[in-house]
């Protein structure tokens, strides 16, 4: 025992010893190499390195030690740093992510608390110390549809509606005003714009993608970044613009099965021609960053992907910025963790975003670099692309205000953008004569997005998921009823609000606002295209309007376009209106009184069936039910026949994710029992019958089968395991399976027979060697004999609230 001790402090003196003698650098993890350079766009940033600034960024790489280099390179997220820890890690960089909140404050809070939060950070960058070079900090946020993270920002419809407008001179003025909104807030680099080329409506982030079409992404980028930034060249960039960060580099919207951080298994030329379609113009324009993505490419992560990153991104594109990584996206190299990678700055990642892993990281990234495993050279280019930020944003400029005028969040001028944007947004699909609506009408307002700024704001709104709000969250906003309202009343009308169709005098027309709840990233991939599959309440009210013999407009908020004939059917007149965001009037203006036409059309095309997933522009057997580039209008009306009510896609495919409720398992799935279990129908909590009483005579399982399925978007959208049951008689082991990962219950189970609800998250069933790829049996419990207990519910779910691994 003493002997092995001794030995393994031998061994680890002597490759102590070793490590001091340079290592040879780690080997970027091997690429999906590109094999046709010549192919790519060859371009150069326009207006970010100018000779002087230079010599100042050579002067100060002379003074700066290697922990500060290494500090540099390295971003944390404002909840889980302080201030004071900046003193020990010298970071350049602080996020607040979606759902983080200013120090001392709740996450939804206005400019204040995020003023006083940059303030409090950069002071301690700015501080001279002995032995510390004052360079100030980057301060990054997801300004994605205007500031959206601070109460009372304008929030300008997401860019799908963006892609509607095909109005790149909007764009910019969009990005201008946002730049406005989040430097007064203290912030000065935006994670934006998306030039994602979404090719599959399933991802979860469709909706941050401008267009299907690659040709609509590349008209924009470029005046998105001007927006932002100001025109390149012009010096550096003062109060009221912040840096814009283009992402996701590169094929983020082009992922299999549109799973959120997949792989993007397609050639080179597509690469090049859909995903890359946005970069060559964001890096003319001067685009100070970039953000590598979370997807592979044909196998390979992007975050470890020195082909595109350095010799594509860099070399051949010629960008001059830096290039930042996505939330922990280098943890996902395999050989790399959140907090150990010297992978990805070997690959050409400048700064690493490492929420809550920067502590580690740091440390460890400073010892790679010690030991030589990231060169010198590629440490000090990435420094120098850090700081060549740093100077372009003129944060060394001691004149420069640390914020601009607050008085902007929300400012009558930009909110008349926003609404302008909003009606351009808007794409009518059908219209049989019922709009445009009489001023002096009676109209009914109802559905539950008609008073709802949550749900026409849609995710990265106050909120990540955008879940949680409600209207006083937002002032300043109108609601799409508020907007009806008011120009109602203006014109000697009424409108009625009611969110179950209900009204207390008969209405001329209704106005049903309804689509999908806001949601972001992974938790946003779906299934099938079909809308509501299962609930249909939207049609429901639109059918019993119909039956009243009330004329009907929809107004559909959603984040793609969906399956969506059952209610088109039931429409006299359907819009689809995006995700509007804060300034619902803008549909009021086109609907009611007709002086201002839709001028929107199609920036995804919208299908015919509910399995249409990878309908786009071009392909071969081409079949939409309105292609890219449609709409009418009231200056080009059209009919459009009764619909096909046939979803084409068995609706159960939608259900992915409740395997046993009320009794039995719904389906596509159904439960199988090996002969040493019994089951009888028992009462649950709340349901008769609505429970099964499971009796184990000897070892055996209960198993839940269905179809062919991956749950790997499941796990990847943090889901648990939810199972609501009851221990009636212990027996030894109880084992809870998911897609073959065993977990034991017996610890987690409290006797004394009542209801209990656990939830595991599903990557703790990764982690016992579940295999989530192609699953046909999803869930099982295994027993011995002796074992008595009731179940009464088990399904996924996302709610963090108690869910751990055992
Ligand atoms: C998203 C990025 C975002 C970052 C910071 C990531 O999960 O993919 O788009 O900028 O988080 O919030
Ligand atoms: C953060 C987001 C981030 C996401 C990544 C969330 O907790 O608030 O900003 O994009 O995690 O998974």
């Amino acid at each position: 025992m003493s002997r092995l001790v001794a030995g393994l402090a031998m061994l680890a003196a002597s490759s102590g010893a070793i490590a001091q003698v340079a290592a040879p650098p780690v080997a970027a993890v091997p690429d999906s190499a590109i094999a046709h350079p010549q192919l790519w766009p060859q371009g150069r940033s326009q207006g970010l390195v100018n000779p002087a600034t230079e010599a100042r960024i050579t002067a100060l790489l002379a003074q700066m030690s290697l922990a500060e280099k290494i500090g540099q390179m390295i971003q944390a997220d404002i909840s889980a740093i302080q201030p004071d820890d900046l003193r020990r890690y010298p970071l350049g960089s602080i996020l607040a992510g979606g759902s983080s909140p200013p120090l001392g404050a709740p996450d939804r809070s206005p400019a204040g608390p995020w003023i006083a939060t940059a303030r409090a950070f950069d002071a301690v960058a700015r501080e001279s110390r002995p032995g510390h070079v004052a360079i100030p900090l980057l301060i990054g946020i997801d300004a994605v549809h205007g500031n959206n993270n601070i109460v009372g920002a304008t929030l300008f419809p997401h860019n799908i509606g963006l892609g509607a407008t095909r109005d790149p001179g909007l764009i910019e003025r969009i990005g201008r005003a946002t730049a406005v909104e989040t430097a007064a807030a203290g912030i000065n680099w935006a994670f934006g714009p998306t030039l994602a080329v979404p090719q599959n409506d399933r991802w979860g982030r469709t909706f941050e993608g401008y267009s299907e079409d690659p040709a609509v992404v590349a008209s924009y980028a470029g005046a998105m970044v001007k927006g932002l930034q100001g025109a390149p060249g012009k010096g550096t960039i003062q109060q009221g613009q912040v840096a814009a960060s283009v992402k996701h580099f590169l094929g983020d919207g082009g992922t299999t099965d549109g799973i959120d951080q997949g792989d993007t298994a397609v050639d080179e030329g597509t690469l090049i021609r859909v995903h890359n379609a946005g970069y060559p113009a964001a890096i003319a324009a001067g685009t100070m960053t970039v953000m590598a993505s979370f997807n592979s490419w044909n196998g390979v992560k992007m975050h470890g992907n020195r082909s595109l990153l350095t010799d594509v991104l860099k070399q051949r594109m010629g960008f001059q910025g830096l290039v930042v990584g996505d939330w922990n996206g280098h943890a996902q190299i395999p050989g790399c963790t959140a907090t150990d990678c010297p992978a990805t700055f070997n690959a050409g990642l400048d700064m690493a975003m490492a929420p809550d892993s920067w502590r580690g990281l740091f440390d460890s990234t400073l010892a790679a670099a010690q030991r030589g495993q990231i060169p010198l050279a590629r440490i000090d280019d990435a420094v120098r692309r850090i700081l060549r930020i740093k100077f372009g944003l003129g944060l060394f400029d001691p004149n420069r205000p640390m914020e601009a005028d607050t008085r902007l969040i929300g400012a009558p001028e930009h909110r008349a953008i926003a609404r302008e944007a909003v009606r351009k947004s808007m794409v009518l699909l059908k219209n049989q004569g019922v709009l445009p609506i009489r001023p002096s009408a009676r109209v009914l307002v109802t559905g539950a997005g008609a008073d709802s700024i949550a749900q026409q704001s849609g995710g990265w709104t106050l909120s990540w998921q955008g879940d949680g709000n409600s209207n006083a969250d937002f002032p300043g906003a109108t609601s799409i009823y508020q907007g009806i309202k008011a120009a109602l009343t203006a014109g000697g009308g009424a409108a009625e609000l009611s969110t179950d169709g209900s009204f207390a005098s008969r209405p001329d027309v209704a106005i049903v606002v309804f689509g999908e709840k806001p949601y972001a990233e992974m938790r946003g991939d779906i299934r099938t295209l079909e809308f509501e599959a299962g609930e249909k309440e939207a049609l429901a009210l639109l059918q019993r309007l119909k039956r009243q013999g009330i004329p009907t407009v929809s107004v559909f908020l959603s984040g793609r376009p969906l399956w969506v004939n059952p209610e088109l059917n039931q429409s006299d007149a359907f819009v689809a209106a995006w995700l509007p965001g804060s300034e619902g009037a803008g549909i009021a203006d086109v609907l009611i009184g007709g002086k201002t036409d839709f001028v929107g059309t199609l920036p995804y095309s919208w299908p015919k069936t509910a399995g249409q997933f990878r309908l786009n522009a071009g392909q071969p057997g081409y079949d939409p039910l309105f292609p890219l580039g449609y709409g009418l209008s009231y200056a080009r009306p059209g009919h459009v026949a009764a619909l096909p009510e046939v979803a084409g896609l068995d609706a159960s495919l939608a259900n992915t994710s409740i395997f046993f409720a009320r009794g039995k398992s719904p389906a596509p799935f159904r439960l199988l029992f090996d002969p040493s279990v019994a089951a009888y129908a028992v009462d649950s909590a709340t349901t008769q019958e609505g429970a099964n009483r499971l009796e184990w005579s000897g070892a055996g399982q209960v198993r839940i089968a269905g179809p062919v399925a991956n749950f790997e978007r499941e796990s990847n959208a943090d889901l648990n395991l939810q199972v609501v049951l009851r221990l009636d008689q212990t027996a030894g082991p109880v084992q809870l399976r998911f897609a073959g990962g065993a977990i034991d219950l017996a610890g987690m189970l409290g006797t004394g027979a009542a209801w209990q609800t656990l939830r595991i998250p599903l990557k703790c069933f990764v982690a016992r060697g579940a295999r989530l790829d192609s699953v046909t049996e999803p869930v099982a419990i295994a027993g011995t004999k002796g074992l008595k207990l009731t179940i009464a519910d088990l399904r996924l779910n996302a709610d963090p609230a108690g869910a751990r691994c055992p």
